[in-house]
């Protein structure tokens, strides 16, 4: 089985060839990713006409060279996956007829994927990880702990009431004068600051549902800037470990929650999983590697270059609903919204 994977939701143009591997997880062979970063960079965040426009411009040539890649045809792939959503509308409507397209000319199975449900299944291909486990998805648009039980069986522990941790990241750095995306350079300008010169709040500790709220937190945080401002780099650096500090904090905290609640609605997990963009950031993955190690979990973080936005996982959450018979027609929707996993019932 060889799906091919189509990624065209947010501000990365990707396409990856995947077949199942050994010992369960999945074999890429071939992953291209095309980022327009430096095309978003000078607005500091993504601007969808501009994204949309740049994956019509690339995405045929990035076809072509991941079949390239993988020294196959078209002809060779069992089916054309594509992220249906949920993203910008531009964007995933584009990656959606071009697949759309290629299975009907090549007679192919079309698998409209869920850009969430992939990163929630990425665990499954890098290391082949069995259900059910526990999930922590973190992206720029998304924050929430979930109960994977199988493919298309999701529950939600936990979401954010407000801002996702990415979009914190995000808009820390802007107020700071960082580049953009955000997380990766808060992350680096953190590494030199002490996390403990600012006591920034930690939202939502201790509250019985697994949920997050980070608004208060950038609110926080941009108070303490213009208080000691003008800001030095020193300034910065303080302010950006300590809000990192702050969001580890919490992260652990609302982990801690969602561990418990696991129990009582999939059982005992295999393993505490971390997908999305955030899960690239070291001091996270290293809280959630101590957490996971005191649970006696198994904890998996996929590699740096499978956390973001990519076309492996795309191809993969193909792989896992083709073998399924989960298959799509034409009339797949392409959606702006699309929420993957459902809320748990309200719990005692
Ligand atoms: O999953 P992703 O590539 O795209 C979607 O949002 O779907 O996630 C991107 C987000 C951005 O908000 C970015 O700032 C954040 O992930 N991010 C990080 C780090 N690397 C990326 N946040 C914190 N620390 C990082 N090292
Ligand atoms: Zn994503």
């Amino acid at each position: 089985m060889i799906v091919l994977g189509i990624e065209t939701t947010c501000d990365e143009t990707a396409v990856a060839i995947v077949t199942p591997g050994e010992e369960g997880g999945g074999r890429i062979l071939a992953n291209e990713i095309l980022s327009q970063i430096a095309e978003h960079a000078a607005y500091g965040g993504v601007v969808p006409e501009i994204a949309a426009r740049a994956h019509v411009e690339v995405l045929d040539r990035l076809i072509a060279r991941a079949l390239d890649r993988a020294g196959l045809t078209l002809t060779q792939m069992d089916g054309i996956a594509v992220a249906a959503g949920p993203g910008l509308i531009g964007g995933v409507l584009i990656g959606l007829v071009t697949a759309k397209t290629l299975s009907l000319v090549t007679r192919k199975p079309l698998l409209a994927v869920n850009h969430l449900e992939a990163h929630a299944l990425t665990a499954r291909l890098t290391d082949g990880v069995a259900f059910p486990y526990l999930l922590l998805l973190a992206s720029g648009g998304h924050t929430q702990l979930v109960a994977v039980k199988g493919v298309g069986d999701y529950v939600r522990l936990g979401t954010t009431i407000d801002d996702a941790i990415g979009e914190a990241f995000d808009k820390v750095a802007k107020l700071l004068g960082l580049g953009y995306p955000g997380g990766p350079e808060v992350e680096r300008v953190a590494e030199t600051g002490d996390p403990e010169r600012f006591a920034l709040p930690r939202p939502m500790l201790g509250r019985r549902e697994a949920n997050f709220s980070l608004s208060g937190l950038k609110t926080a945080l941009r108070i303490e800037a213009e208080r000691i401002a003008p800001l030095t780099q020193a300034d910065i650096a303080d302010l950006c470990a300590s809000f990192q500090a702050a969001v580890v904090d919490v992260v652990v905290d609302r982990l801690r929650v969602a561990m418990r609640d696991f129990a009582g609605i999939a059982g005992h997990p295999t393993a505490l999983v971390a997908a999305g963009g955030v899960a690239a950031n070291g001091a996270i993955r290293r809280a959630l590697a101590a957490e996971a190690g005191q649970a006696g979990l198994a904890f998996v973080a996929p590699p740096l270059a499978l956390c973001g936005d990519n076309g492996a996982m795309i191809a993969w959450a193909g792989i896992e609903r083709l073998r399924l018979g989960l298959i799509d027609d034409l009339t797949a929707p392409a959606r702006a919204r699309w929420s993957f996993a459902e809320p748990a019932a309200a719990m005692a």
